[in-house]
């Protein structure tokens, strides 16, 4: 069977976008990456696409008077590719809600926080600040909001006490690396599918138990 096709839009490191890369060497992986797009000429993700041979575009906002047109040559680049659904890895654009419509059911972002908490930027300074006791990433298609639309999946991940931001992230990352591919892998293999505004799963996709922190009975 034909592997969906996928666009991953970047601004910076890829490391989202490499667990896609590793993911898709897989044979059994339903998707495939047909081109990746940054918006940043040296965003490290680049090099990441051209180690694995993906073909690599550089649409620099900075080249465009607004962000219609820059949405405009988003747009013209990802229909020529003819991909069937676009993930957003760490790309740093807030996308016109016209650009957003055209996409909608289409475009999928990954944030780390447990959506609808801590939208936005500087989520993880905030969390440790708000004394959560579980953080956690999100995979949501994109609605022209900010950092919301129908939520995909999701992985939570204890706060320990003495955590940081960069140690809360880092833990979150190891997360957002398993379950951005698995999201994916769902919708491109028709096992989740976007209906009244949720998604939903086939039966026979199982879950793990419940996570507690501190843990259940202690
Ligand atoms: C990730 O934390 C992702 O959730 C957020 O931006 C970061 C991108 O990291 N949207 P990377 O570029 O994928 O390493």
């Amino acid at each position: 069977m034909a592997r969906t096709k996928l666009a991953v839009l970047i601004s910076g490191r890829g490391s989202n976008l490499q667990s896609l890369i590793d993911a898709a060497t897989r044979p059994d992986y339903p998707a495939e990456i047909s081109l990746v797009i940054s918006n940043r000429p040296k965003a490290k993700g680049l090099e990441r696409a051209a180690a694995a041979n993906i073909p690599q575009y550089v649409i620099d906002h900075k080249d465009f008077q607004t962000r219609e047109d820059f949405d405009a040559a988003l747009g013209d680049c990802l229909r020529l590719a003819k991909v069937d659904y676009v993930c957003l890895a760490g790309f740093m654009r807030m996308l016109t809600t016209d650009f957003v419509n055209d996409w909608r059911g289409r475009l999928i972002n990954i944030h780390p926080s447990l959506l609808p908490a801590f939208k936005g930027l500087a989520v993880h300074e905030r969390m440790i600040d708000a004394g959560v006791k579980l953080a956690g990433c999100t995979v949501h298609f994109v609605s022209p909001e900010m950092d919301s639309g129908p939520i995909i999946g999701q992985a939570a991940v204890p706060v320990l006490p003495g955590d940081t931001a960069d140690s809360l992230a880092a833990r979150i990352l190891e997360q957002e690396h398993r379950l951005y591919p698995a999201c994916v892998a769902l919708i491109a293999g028709k096992k989740a599918r976007l209906s009244g505004g949720v998604v939903s799963f086939d039966p026979d996709v199982s879950f793990d138990g419940a996570l507690s922190n501190p843990p259940a009975g202690s």
